[in-house]
């Protein structure tokens, strides 16, 4: 039989930190509350009744070994411009809202930022401006094979550039080639060898 291919339609999360989540994803990424009680909140930003759900009950704790652990190692949202995603980056920055490390993935832009209990959340535009070009890159190009996760960049350093006028499809390459590298290169929160963040603590 054929499969009815269902939509992705919701992330939930269990937390110690419901006010805190709540609030941080509501400034981050605009999610706001359809429901909520002591114990719970389902929060959505366009026309679905939930996107991102949290149930804080009793006997949950924090993850002092998150990195190590096997779940989900990130959410993600799409803005529909570059332009967007880095005036979205302006906004929170602003309030000290910063990506943990920013990767040109070759098929996205993309800043990832963590959440108050260590999740990381994706911010991303598409390089290609549309799905269909960036699915068949990703099926057939050997640039994505050969590098898959792709080159790390700063992202205030990108920022100024596209706000001094350089357009995309100028910055994209120099991106791509490393000529925005961080001082420092971040670990992705895994954990590799070499990575200071075995040792983090969880937040
Ligand atoms: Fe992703």
């Amino acid at each position: 039989m054929e499969t009815i291919k269902p939509a992705l339609h919701h992330v939930t999360f269990k937390t110690t930190h419901l006010s805190q989540m709540v609030s941080w994803y509501r400034t981050v990424v605009g999610l706001e509350v359809t429901f909520q009680d002591d114990n719970n909140a389902w929060t959505t930003n366009d026309q679905a009744n939930h996107r991102i759900a949290f149930l804080s009950v009793p006997g949950l704790s924090d993850d002092a070994e998150k990195i190590g652990h096997n779940g989900i190692h990130h959410s993600a949202f799409e803005y529909n411009t570059f332009s967007d995603l880095m005036s979205s980056y302006d906004r929170m920055r602003r309030e000290g809202i910063l990506p943990a490390f920013c990767l040109d993935h070759g098929v996205t832009i993309s800043l990832y930022y963590k959440d108050p209990e260590g999740n990381f959340v994706e911010l991303q535009s598409d390089n290609f401006g549309n799905w269909k070009e960036s699915t068949e890159w990703m099926r057939t190009s050997p640039e994505f094979k050969r590098d898959p996760i792709g080159t790390f960049f700063d992202p205030e350093k990108v920022f100024q550039a596209h706000a001094a006028g350089r357009p995309f499809d100028s910055l994209h390459p120099a991106m791509r080639a490393g000529d925005f590298l961080p001082d420092t290169l971040p670990g992705i929160g895994l954990p590799i060898p070499s990575s200071a963040e075995m040792t983090e603590p969880a937040l």
